[in-house]
């Protein structure tokens, strides 16, 4: 039986795939941050425990426990687990950009190592980033959600590089909007760390927060967003395909934005972007 650890498993993607690949016969370590979240996935039968990224210890804890009842053994890590910080650039205080940075990028890196050592030892591996369509393009008003998936995307392929020649693979999955809970987390985020009073763009602030919102509420009528089950058939290839793939895009938006970021000089691509920004915070 393949083993595999999920981070962020409370809900949205991380859940929706660690259910399916418990169905599909896989032992499957389920993580959440938080306490409670950790009981409701027990009490589903799932094997679980606290993992949160933005803490070592934290992380070296879970690890720990999985390891002792897999006698040592890892055979895939599906790295999930993230929050979108929305606001302005310039209104993104050193703390705030650094705490986006902490959870996406920072502790799914150590955790990533952790693992690859565990993997090179047993001569096998799969690791799998949940990336984004924003680790792809830009949009207005998304720069600390932007920057940590370039981010992830830099190391990702960097890594990637460096693991040719060894039995371990990894491989980014780029999904464009997905129903979870991830608008909502969002704007709890926006309204916790933004300053929109103090902000020069206190004016468009109301209609982020309005997107938000809306995005929450309809995003299932959205006739691009796709469910959790589009990224678990991406994830499922990545696991079981002999030859994995180093980048899985998933929606139509992400398959279009691959193409016309490599195709659009700079200023073009700028148009389109602004032009969406501009919609969808009107
Ligand atoms: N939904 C989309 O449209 C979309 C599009 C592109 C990419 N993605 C990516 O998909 C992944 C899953 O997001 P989702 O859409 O399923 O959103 P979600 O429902 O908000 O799930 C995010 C998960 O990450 C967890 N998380 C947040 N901070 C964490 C930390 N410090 N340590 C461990 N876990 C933490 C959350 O836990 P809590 O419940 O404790 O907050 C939650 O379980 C993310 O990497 C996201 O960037 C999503």
């Amino acid at each position: 039986m393949q083993s595999i650890l999920i981070t962020g498993c409370s809900t949205g993607i991380g859940y929706y795939c660690a259910q399916a690949l418990h169905k599909d016969g896989y032992k499957v370590f389920a993580t959440a941050r938080n306490r409670d979240d950790v009981e409701n996935l027990k009490a589903e039968g799932f094997l679980s425990t606290q993992l949160d990224l933005d803490s070592s210890d934290s992380i070296d804890a879970a690890l720990k426990w999985v390891l002792a009842q897999t006698g040592g053994e890892l055979d895939a890590l599906f790295n999930n687990g993230a929050y979108g910080q929305p606001g302005a650039v310039e209104d993104l205080t050193r703390d705030v950009l650094r705490a986006q940075f902490e959870t996406n990028l920072f502790g799914t890196h150590e955790l990533t190592c952790k693992a690859l050592k565990i993997m090179r030892e047993q001569g096998y591996g799969r690791i799998i980033q949940n990336s984004s369509v924003l680790g792809l393009i830009t949009l207005k008003y998304r720069g600390a959600y932007n920057a940590s998936k370039f981010a992830l995307e830099g190391l990702t392929d960097t890594l990637r590089l460096e693991l040719e020649g060894s039995p371990i693979s990894i491989s980014l999955i780029e999904p464009g909007p997905i129903e979870s809970d991830f608008r909502k987390n969002a704007q709890i985020a926006f309204k916790e760390n933004i300053d929109t009073q103090q902000s020069a763009h206190k004016h468009i602030y109301e209609a982020v927060n309005k997107r938000l919102a809306n995005e929450q509420k309809t995003q299932k009528k959205d006739p691009f967003t796709l469910g959790p089950e589009a990224v678990y058939k991406a994830l499922k290839h990545a696991l079981e395909s002999t030859n994995p793939k180093a980048r899985y895009y998933v929606t139509l938006p992400t398959w279009l934005f691959s193409i016309l970021r490599r195709v659009l000089p700079t200023q073009a691509l700028d148009w389109v972007l602004k032009k969406i920004s501009n919609t969808e915070n009107k």
